[in-house]
């Protein structure tokens, strides 16, 4: 029949000629994928009874961390607390800032970002740093959010407030992921403002970044659903399109107090900046919302507009390990000498606890293999002991071959301390170096999306071999066992020999908490070890979605160019 013959067949044999076969189109977006069939080998978890009493030490530490985990939990959802809740919902009669979430994202399955930063700062306590990062779905798009808590003092920005916020904005560069800003803000927190204002990553950074992403054609979208003072105010005018809601969301430079304080005259928010102004007037905002839940439905179709063609969902049912994730509590180091067998946390990661090993009898404290995550093909690079030459030649073959490959990295990084050498070890040592600083060239040079997960230790030279904050992953999330300082505490007395440098040593035990580093925003945040297969195929995900972005950058137009 007609509809059997090749496409164009017909029309080819009605003009005589000899029909030509079909030109395959394997490289159109909407072919269906197949993916090469793999029979990786399966890992071997089982415990053996001599592993018993370090399982037990790393599980009841373990539990320690989950403690505090909690509690710090708590405390993020009571945001700037009672009194303030009470402020901003019945004086002011907004949404609470997770209730605004929970309307302008499709459902609850999204990754928050650092939610425990700007706890334990100089300046007190900031919960979750005044504002809620994260990457959530609109209308099945991955997107990521920065919605201003005004409970935590009228949302004012602290210092870590700002490096909340640009650091939710690169992971939107980095991914090229849409990011939608809703804004309630007072502007810098006045009395850190030399902390806030002058330097290059400070608050002007916010709009400087927002500027660039609109130029590389990330999509970003703000919902002025509260105050928008001063610099607060160059948010939703830098977005591309913009939302306010009537009667809550303002936009000015001077409040009406600083106003009456310069010309003595009153004036009330709504006049001096509100929704109606600004639609009708300004014209600094697109789409005026009578309500919030309108603002928020509002939001949502902007996305839809936005130039994307999203796969269909994939239904194919992916392989969960053999082993139980929940014995992972077990298997969190409690410090360096309570590891066990990388392969054992390994094979409760991966699906089918399978893993293809890379040079698996080469530089053997160092395990690298292929692997697939939540369905994701994945390059495994895992601490097994020291970073020795051999491991970290094989690291640096590996990383390669992932970039070459554009598979994306999965660092588990617990770095082992670094041992004191003699003259004799000399030139052992200083091969390693050498072979390190390969490893660290071949990391920082890959183009490939990285992520790491801290699962012990974070110290010396070797993390940043092993994708360390400074090294740029997409990702970097710590397990609450972790420690991250320059020296582990327990290599450091061996170092510190004065009984008065005792108190260095207290401090650096206090400072290397995995709690410590996220409130101070050197991660993405904390993870419980029974969560990371989850987490890390959502960020795999998260990472791919850019591959159906139609609206790319362009080459400068033609005209422009002459
Ligand atoms: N710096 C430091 N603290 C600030 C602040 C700022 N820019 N803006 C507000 N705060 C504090 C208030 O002192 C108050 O602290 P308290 O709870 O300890 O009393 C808290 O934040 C909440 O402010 P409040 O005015 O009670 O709440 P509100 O909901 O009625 O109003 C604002 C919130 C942001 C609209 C209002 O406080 C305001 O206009 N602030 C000034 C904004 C400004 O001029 N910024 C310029 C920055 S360059």
């Amino acid at each position: 029949t007609q509809e059997k013959l090749p496409h164009g067949t017909l029309k080819t044999q009605l003009r005589g000629l000899t029909p030509r076969p079909p030109i395959p189109r394997y490289m159109s977006s909407r072919a269906p994928r197949r993916r090469l069939p793999s029979a990786f080998p399966v890992l071997d978890g089982a415990f053996q009874p001599i592993h018993n009493h370090v399982f037990e030490e790393n599980a009841r530490n373990s539990q320690v961390c989950l403690k505090r985990y909690m509690e710090l939990k708590k405390k993020v959802l009571n945001g700037g607390g009672v009194n303030a809740i009470a402020h901003h919902t019945q004086k002011n009669k907004k949404v609470l800032v997770r209730d605004r979430l929970r309307m302008l994202l499709d459902d609850e399955d999204y990754l928050e970002l650092s939610p425990f930063a700007g706890f334990g700062l100089p300046y007190g306590d900031i919960p979750s740093a005044g504002c809620i990062t994260g990457i959530g779905k609109i209308n099945g798009l991955w997107c990521v959010f920065i919605a201003n808590d005004a409970t935590v003092k009228g949302g004012t920005a602290y210092p870590i407030t700002v490096k909340k916020q640009l650091r939710a904005q690169e992971v939107s560069m980095q991914n090229r992921l849409p990011c939608v800003y809703l804004v309630d803000s007072g502007g810098a927190f006045l009395p850190l403002q030399s902390d806030i204002f002058p330097d290059k990553n400070h608050g002007g950074r916010i709009f400087y970044n927002e500027a660039v992403m609109s130029a590389v054609k990330i999509p970003q979208v703000a919902l002025v659903c509260g105050s928008c003072t001063a610099g607060g105010a160059y948010v939703p005018t830098l977005a591309e399109e913009v939302v306010i809601v009537h009667s809550i969301g303002t936009i000015f430079l001077a409040g009406p107090p600083l106003v009456k304080a310069a010309t003595g005259e009153e004036v009330i928010p709504e006049d001096l900046g509100g929704a109606t102004l600004h639609s009708e007037v300004s014209g600094c905002v697109d789409h005026f919302a009578a309500v919030e839940s309108e603002g928020y439905e509002c939001t949502r179709n902007i996305i839809s507009t936005l130039n994307f063609e999203l796969p269909e969902e994939n239904t194919t049912e992916v392989e969960e390990p053999l082993y139980s994730a929940e014995e992972l509590m077990g298997l969190a180091p409690k410090s360096y000498n309570y590891s066990m067998d990388v392969r054992l946390i390994v094979c409760r990661l991966t699906d089918g606890s399978q893993l293809q090993e890379f040079k698996a009898r080469y530089g053997t404290t160092l395990l690298t293999g292929f692997a697939r995550i939540e369905g994701h093909q994945v390059g495994i690079v895992a601490n097994n002991g020291e970073l020795t030459y051999e491991a970290s030649l094989k690291g640096s073959h590996f990383v390669q071959l992932c970039d070459q490959r554009d598979i994306p990295l999965i660092f588990l990084q617990n770095t082992a301390p670094q041992p004191v050498h003699t003259l004799s070890q000399a030139e052992m040592n200083t091969n390693r170096l050498k072979a390190q600083g390969s490893m660290m060239s071949a990391v920082a040079c890959a183009s490939t999306p990285k992520i790491t997960v801290v699962i012990g230790g974070c110290h010396g030279g070797d993390s940043y071999a092993m994708c360390g904050r400074a090294f740029d992953p997409n990702f970097l999330f710590l397990w609450p066992n972790a420690r991250v300082s320059i020296l582990a505490p327990g290599h450091a007395d061996a170092l510190v020999q004065e009984e008065r440098e005792t108190v260095h040593i207290n401090e650096l035990k206090k400072e290397s908490t995995a709690f410590f580093s996220s409130g101070r925003l050197w991660d993405d945040g904390v993870i419980l070890p029974q969560d990371t297969r989850k987490v890390l195929g959502k960020c795999l995900k998260i990472i791919k979605q850019q591959e159906y972005q139609l609206s790319k950058e362009k080459p400068k137009s033609q005209l422009f160019r002459l």
